[in-house]
């Protein structure tokens, strides 16, 4: 049995649907010859470190009862430098404009050696050369599978699943917020001012959705898509983006009438990586509704592969965490 100690950094949606998915999988990752022990957790208010592995059901119950785990003032770098373990998962909030705490979470991790699992796309989206170079020279694994389209296994498909193919071209929904709005927007020819506060009252927008409905979301997927499938060298200023603000029911409607519908698209190509509304044909792959993502990878040899999931919620990005600490340790 292997024993990997491991830090969760940032304990909200996603560092507890991680802490729950680690309880519930237990015995799985015992039978793949895992034994993963969490030793240290930090929300913004502090931390819980326990050597022996902290009892992720108490810690569970303990946030969601009292809003923190805090038990000492010491906060999520201060753990990555000094508790002893090989794994950090972080899951602290995306700052797209310097990184954030992320960023300094992660070249810590590689400055101490260790592995790093995350759903934080902001770091990838600004630094992504830089992150890799790190990681590369310390040794350290490095895997951000839960960054793009949460459940929807898009680049370890398109790494392992399709290895030797050449990958051409993807394009796909990769923010459930704006498909869910246009979504709904078409259904109830209704505007997007009302499709947006629906979405609020429902939870699936944030109270500030600038940034997935303006398109800097998919934005930084497609960056971290360009740059870790097609070998690219860009970040999230290189990419050319229109959000939905402007679509009108009248434009769904008229769309409607000639067999189209309208998604924010994502896509990169050759030298093109573009976020922008589109006319996608009724019946269409990509045309999938609600909150799904969808991407279709077109390659050499396999032709067009196109997946659909949830990309986003607890427990469904938890599990792209998941298959991505399986992937590193699996004996
Ligand atoms: N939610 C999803 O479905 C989803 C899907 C894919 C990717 N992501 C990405 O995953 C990350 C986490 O998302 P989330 O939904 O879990 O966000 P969230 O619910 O806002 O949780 C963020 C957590 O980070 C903690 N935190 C903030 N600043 C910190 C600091 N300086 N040090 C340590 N912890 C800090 C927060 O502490 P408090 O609890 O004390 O506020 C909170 O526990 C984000 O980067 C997000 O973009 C999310």
């Amino acid at each position: 049995m292997r024993t990997i100690r491991a830090s969760i950094i940032g304990f909200g949606s996603v560092g507890q649907g991680v802490a729950e998915v680690f309880l519930q999988k237990r015995e799985e990752l015992e039978n793949i010859g895992l034994d993963l022990k969490v030793v240290a957790i930090a929300d913004s208010r502090g931390a819980e470190i326990n050597n022996e592995g902290i009892d992720l059901s108490e810690i569970i119950a303990r946030k969601r009862e009292t809003g923190t785990i805090a038990s000492r003032q010491i906060t999520g770098v201060e753990i990555i430098r000094n508790v002893e373990h090989d794994l950090v998962i972080e899951t602290t909030p995306t700052d797209v404009e310097t990184g954030g705490v992320g960023l300094e979470n992660m070249l810590a991790a590689f400055g101490h050696g260790r592995d790093v699992v995350t759903s934080n796309k902001g770091p990838l989206a600004l630094k992504y050369r830089e992150l890799m170079d790190v990681a590369r020279e310390a040794g350290s694994g490095f895997r951000f599978e839960a960054t793009v389209g949460g459940a929807m296994p898009i680049l370890n498909l398109a790494h392992d699943t399709l290895a030797g193919n050449k990958i051409i071209s993807i394009e796909g929904i990769l923010n459930g917020t704006c498909n869910y709005i246009l979504s709904r927007m078409m259904e109830e020819q209704a505007s997007y001012e009302q499709m947006l506060a629906e979405s609020q009252e429902l939870g699936i927008a944030e109270t500030d959705p600038t940034n997935d409905v303006e398109g800097s979301d998919t934005a930084c997927k497609l960056v971290i898509l360009a740059n870790s499938i097609f070998g690219m060298d860009v970040n999230y200023n290189d990419v050319d983006v229109t959000g939905i603000t402007k679509i009108t029911p009248e434009a769904l409607i008229l769309a409607n009438d000639e067999g189209y519908t309208i998604k924010l698209i994502g896509e990169v190509k050759d030298d093109l990586i573009r976020a922008s509304p589109r006319l996608v044909p009724i019946g269409h792959p990509l045309a999938v509704g609600g909150t799904l993502n969808v991407a279709s990878i077109q390659t050499d040899l396999a032709g067009t592969v196109t997946i659909t999931g949830r990309g986003a919620g607890s427990i469904e990005t938890a599990s792209a965490i998941l298959s991505d600490v399986v992937s590193l340790y699996r004996p």
